[in-house]
């Protein structure tokens, strides 16, 4: 797969305003005209002003600012829903000390993030507040061991080789997987504490100069994050908000655990640089790591040993839980359809931040209030689309997808008919196109792709977001295009309601970037930098671009020409095909669910054609193209984890962000459990054919 470069990406947003480009609808054209890298620039500055973490005063200061972009934008209806959540504070720094083995300290780590006079907000009281969201207060004192990634894999090496890290201190690597399943990972091993670094392998000098003299991370810079155990249920932990008790639900009944404790961690653990961690990788001893595998070694000039050591590690971290209000804006555009009839799309992006959040999320947010302002120019010009748009910027984001799941799952009624979650959250960190989708979206996105661009082949371009070879995929029909995992706001859409997703970013081939979740994700640092070759262009154009790409994907769901809904079942039904084949070979009866997808495949077809008769039902139609998603859920969920109910994808269960196809029945494999395997078969086959039954009218 080739790159797009920038040069490609500057083509597309010239191409936007166009008037010779037949392609795009006049609609589309009018709207291609107003979303500019200028307004991206100064929404962004504002936004980055001031720290803005979940539930703080900052995040009320945003959602104000955007609220009112929206309403200047024209946006007909924006409101302010705020939800009652359970989160974390630091209350105090935590702290981490190495002592010898007859009792003298040998180290104390700075956890500080330093201040930098190129980087205007370094100086804030949060380059000391480096903690992690649901991380327990606590205070240990152990050996340590280095676990490199801290997947399962990870662990039973080093356990063949008598290594256990029952009763230590955990050191491990940022990267692979999500950061909360490392500490799941380790707690469930017996651990009883975890320092998480960033090694510079991963996002450091490895791939070139640290800030403030390049885009990478530098030595005392500190990824924060959450470290709920997110494959097993998205949003708040503890379902506080009083809303779900009058609506009947509560944890139980939604995420089938007994109480938040289970989703979120009991050992304490600190984000910590690769300065901090140097001196404590550096004296672990033990069994050399490479003798694991070169994929053990980072990029610290030291030798990486496992450790135990015999040295003691000392943390403590003290961090204040409590039940706070968060905000999220919904944005509405209503459409002119009758509402039996409105299939809503979804636009959403979150807003909150570790901690100033200049590329993550808001370089989203930007584009965001680019989407806005073009669709409010419609809206003024007296346009009204056919289907609803909302336009959602969430809080909560960073700790656990709060405010999406929230909102969702307490209006679900308004939105149960919605055709698509489109979503954007780190828009720009670099200049590579990546996107994931729905397969039965691939084509929409496609088009869209090719209309804002004559000159470049996109589809040489997105690559797949599948982090790595650690999953079964790409398994798209469109290898382009990537599997939806999670780690973003379209989790409760697509894995827990069945909606179509997409999400889209401009980011760096290294799949991450120097600054993300640290105090110099800044304006300064997304001005100077942003991931993008600067002699090509800056990175507020590309937010411009994506607004234009954002917006005309929405345009085609909302107020598509012939009405009929862009959805495209032969690319689903193709997909369906692939991930039946990943898991063939592993002595599973595949047969039924087989002769489901052929089914499947048929009825897609048909539907095919009958999108290009000029004699449709066009409101059967639709219903029947847009909500089929919905049929790949099944009641019971995905065993032990009964929120995920969505059977053809899901976040792998013990690595978080990536993708699994068809989870229910890969998980099984893994674990080595063919009966429950084959019992997910049977799951699968009867979604797919409830799909194409559905499908099929
Ligand atoms: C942050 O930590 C540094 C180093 O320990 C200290 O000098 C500074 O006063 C702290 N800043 C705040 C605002 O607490
Ligand atoms: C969803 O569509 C059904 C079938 O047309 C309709 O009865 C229902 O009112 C719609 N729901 C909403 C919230 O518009
Ligand atoms: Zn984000």
């Amino acid at each position: 797969m080739t790159k797009l470069t920038f040069a490609a990406a500057l083509l597309l947003v010239i191409s936007c305003f166009s008037l010779s480009d037949a392609f795009l609808t006049s609609t589309e054209e009018v709207f291609c005209t107003i979303p500019s890298g200028e307004g991206s620039r100064a929404s962004l500055q504002f936004i980055t002003s001031q720290d803005h973490v979940a539930g703080l005063p900052g995040d009320f200061v945003m959602a104000d600012y955007v609220s009112s972009s929206f309403k200047d934008a024209g946006i007909p209806s924006v409101e302010i829903f705020n939800l009652d959540v359970l989160l974390n504070y630091p209350s105090s720094p935590p702290t981490l000390t190495v002592k010898n083995p007859s009792g003298q300290i040998t180290y104390t780590a700075p956890l500080t993030e330093d201040i930098l006079d190129f980087d205007a907000t370094s100086d804030t009281p949060w380059r000391n507040h480096t903690f992690h969201g649901y991380a327990p207060s606590g205070s240990v004192s152990a050996k340590a061991v280095y676990v490199n990634y801290g997947r399962p894999s990870d662990f039973d090496l080093l356990e063949s080789a008598g290594i256990n890290v029952e009763g230590k201190i955990v050191i491990v690597r940022y990267g692979q997987c999500f950061r909360g399943l490392k500490v799941m990972n380790a707690q469930d091993r017996g651990a009883l504490g975890v320092l998480i670094y960033s090694d510079p392998m991963d996002d450091g000098f490895e791939f070139g100069e640290t800030y403030p003299d390049g885009p990478w991370r530098s030595e005392t810079s500190v990824q924060r994050g959450s470290v709920q155990f997110n494959s097993i249920c998205a949003g708040d932990p503890m379902r506080a908000d009083k809303r779900y008790a009058e609506m009947g639900e509560d944890l139980t009944s939604l995420c089938g655990v007994e109480d938040y404790t289970s989703l979120i961690p009991s050992i304490p653990s600190i984000p910590i640089s690769y300065g901090d961690a140097q001196p404590i990788l550096a004296q672990l001893g033990g069994t050399a790591a490479e003798d694991f595998g070169d994929d053990w070694v980072g990029a610290l000039p030291i030798t990486y040993t496992t450790g135990p050591s015999t040295s003691i590690v000392s943390m403590t971290t003290d961090n204040e839980f409590k039940v706070t209000s968060i905000p999220n804006v919904i944005g509405k555009v209503p459409g002119s359809l009758p509402s039996s009839e409105d299939h809503p799309v979804l636009l959403g992006n979150h807003r909150d931040a570790w901690v100033f959040g200049a590329a993550d999320p808001n370089s989203g947010t930007a584009s965001l209030i680019e989407v806005a302002k073009g669709l409010g120019h419609l809206v003024k010009s007296g346009w009204q689309p056919q289907h609803t748009i909302y336009l959602l910027s969430w809080s909560g984001e960073e700790y656990g997808l709060l405010g999406s799941t929230g909102w969702a799952e307490l209006n679900f009624e308004e939105i149960s008919n919605a055709s698509a979650y489109i979503n954007v959250d780190t828009v720009v960190s670099g200049d590579e196109l990546t996107v994931s989708a729905t397969p039965a979206l691939a084509t929409l996105w496609e088009g869209v792709m090719a209309d804002l661009d004559g000159h470049v082949a996109f589809k040489n371009g997105p690559s797949g977001n599948v982090l790595d070879a650690n999953v079964n995929a790409p398994i798209n029909a469109d290898d382009a295009i990537g599997t939806l995992g999670s780690g973003s706001d379209y989790t409760v859409f697509l894995d827990h309601f069945g909606i179509a997703s997409l999400d889209f970013e401009f980011n760096s081939p290294a799949g991450t970037y120097g600054v993300y979740h640290s105090i110099y994700d800044s304006f300064d640092w997304i001005d100077n930098y942003g991931g993008i070759d600067r002699e090509k262009g800056s990175s507020f154009e590309l937010m411009a671009g994506a607004a234009k790409m954002w917006g005309v994907l929405a345009l085609r769901l909302a107020d598509n020409d012939g009405g009929v809904l862009p959805f495209d079942h032969e690319k689903q039904g193709a997909a369906l095909v692939k991930y039946s084949a990943a898991v063939d070979g592993s002595g599973l009866d595949l047969s039924e669910l087989n002769a489901n997808i052929d089914a499947y495949l048929k009825v897609a077809e048909s539907v095919a054609e009958e999108m290009k008769s000029d004699f449709v039902d066009l409101k059967d139609l639709n219903a029947r193209l847009s909500l089929t998603e919905r049929s790949f859920l099944s009641s019971e969920g995905l065993p032990g984890r009964g929120w995920m109910k969505h059977v053809l994808q899901a976040p792998g269960f013990y690595l978080g962000y990536a993708a699994m196809a068809f989870p229910g029945v890969q998980q099984a494999i893994d674990d080595g459990d063919l009966d429950l395997a084959q019992q997910q078969v049977a799951v699968v086959a009867e979604c797919v054919d409830k799909a194409a039954k559905f499908l099929k009218g």
